[in-house]
């Protein structure tokens, strides 16, 4: 028997792949197929089934794709509906693979389908459960992104209280509990960055499995804290729920080589979006083309391209490091659902210069530089762009929070006459505003390098510091 846990950092997802006896299973894969079935060719082990603990709000899953290079059957528990043929299992329902079996248990709370499953081993044994978005490591799954008209945050909060304690806490304390995501996610609020514990220490650990929790309490808890879930979400729900163009076809059009005069043409058309994917230091030394976006892949490149995108079919054309990265741009592109992918600058930004186009760079000034100014009052606008919560726990006095998530949506208080200073915690976020902002025709943007880390290192002022686990 084998039992892997495979974790993307980008969007702090953990997929698993199980394997007994030359069959094979898979928990929430992500949208590519590729590794799945290398996966398994490996173990010449055949996939069977595709689990889906729930629809997904904050990725688009495989398992159209997956299921028909391999023949697997898709499973969702109860309550699931999708436009693609899928399994619907009861509650308590045995899979059985190769010599041991996976069982299915009805876990709602999150979603109304979530579900979770136990591996059961050829002596009977419980050793995992794979508890999705039900249970977490220090958290749970957020009862607030499958509200409708006639279900509400507590009535959702509610139904979780009775998944964990009657459908899982029942469970041994040693199995091990293998959730969907960790730290960095939006589907909780409050996620360790360990990836898997004993449900015995999570009994013990987890706010949301006190034992003398009332469901009053459990219910004020698991809805207080929330914070407006992230634009594409709902999208990525639809887009899990139907079939979607195929990852090939996504990635065979997503990887077109354009050489420079065909991109520069197509960065001129007022539907098609420029987003430069390098690191932040060679895109601020280099200098980029003009009207694109800096999300770097180094960074939380998919949840920052699903939070600032607004349209889901947005023509995308990119600038990459290196062309060996190309093929991996697209796939974490359409990993959010991002699937209109045109291509990417042939020859990097070197091509661009040497084609004499114009080149477009953010000017940027030092920690140092940044509190002489600041204790100066020679800054028109220094803004931080961290998110409302980091901004509370501690901030730099006469810097006004701005924070990246809603720039969108509070760009009109940008006034095109001022200066701005961005800042965040070490620069990645302050430069992705920044390039948004000159991409909006705000010409006086300059970026602080190493942002909240180094500025804290500087005299400049800071207000007193709040815990931020007593924000939430
Ligand atoms: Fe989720």
């Amino acid at each position: 028997m084998k039992v892997e846990q495979l974790f993307t950092g980008c969007l702090a997802e953990m997929a698993y792949y199980i394997e007994s006896n030359g069959e094979a299973a898979i928990i929430d894969p992500l949208r590519e197929t590729d590794p799945y079935i290398r996966m398994a060719q490996a173990d010449k082990a055949e996939i069977k089934y595709i689990f889906l603990t729930h629809f997904h709000a904050d990725f688009v899953s495989g398992q159209y794709d997956l299921a028909q290079k391999t023949g697997a059957t898709i499973i969702f528990g109860p309550n699931a509906k999708a436009d693609y043929d899928i399994y619907i299992a009861k509650d308590g329902e045995e899979f059985p693979l190769g010599e041991i079996s996976l069982k299915l248990l009805h876990t709602p709370g999150h979603t109304m389908e979530s579900s979770s499953l136990v591996l059961i081993d050829k002596d009977g044994n419980t050793p995992y459960l794979f508890s999705g978005d039900a249970l977490f490591i220090g958290d749970v799954g957020r009862p607030d992104l499958a509200v409708k008209s006639d279900l509400t945050q507590a009535d959702l909060a509610s139904h979780l209280f009775d998944s964990l304690r009657n459908k899982i806490m029942n469970l041994p304390d040693d199995i091990i509990v293998y959730p969907n995501h960790g730290a960095g996610s939006a589907c909780g609020k409050n996620m360790s960055s360990e990836t898997f514990d004993t449900l015995g220490n999570q009994k013990k650990t987890n706010y949301a499995l006190r034992a003398d929790m009332t469901r009053q309490e459990f219910i004020k808890e698991v809805t207080t804290g929330l914070k407006t879930p992230p634009q594409y979400f709902p999208n990525n729900v639809r887009m899990n729920k139907t079939i979607n163009t195929s990852i090939d076809e996504v990635l065979h059009r997503g990887t077109t080589p354009l050489d420079a005069a065909t991109f520069k043409e197509l960065s001129e058309q007022r539907d098609v979006l420029v987003i430069d994917t390098r690191s932040k230091e060679t895109y601020t030394l280099e200098g980029t083309v003009p009207g694109a976006w800096f999300i770097g892949l180094d960074g939380s490149f998919a949840p920052w391209v699903g939070a600032l995108i607004t349209d889901i079919d947005q023509k995308i054309i990119f600038i990459a490091e290196d062309e060996t990265r190309v093929n991996e741009i697209a796939v974490r592109f359409s990993r959010v659902g991002y699937d209109n992918t045109l291509g990417y600058l042939f020859g990097g930004m070197k091509n661009w210069v040497d084609h004499g186009y114009e080149v477009d760079k953010i000017n940027s000034i030092s920690a140092a530089q940044f509190a002489r100014r600041l204790a100066e009052g020679t800054m028109e606008k220094p803004l931080d762009v961290r998110k409302e919560s980091e901004y509370i726990s501690q901030h730099i006095i006469g810097v006004e929070n701005f924070p990246l998530d809603f720039i969108h949506s509070n760009f009109a208080e940008i006034d095109p006459e001022k200066e701005y200073f961005l800042h965040c915690e070490s620069g990645y976020r302050s430069l992705v505003a920044a390039s948004i902002f000159k991409a909006n025709g705000i010409e006086k943007v300059c970026d602080v390098r190493g942002g909240f880390d180094d500025i804290i290192e500087t005299d400049a002022p800071v207000s007193e510091y709040v815990c931020p686990t007593t924000l939430l």
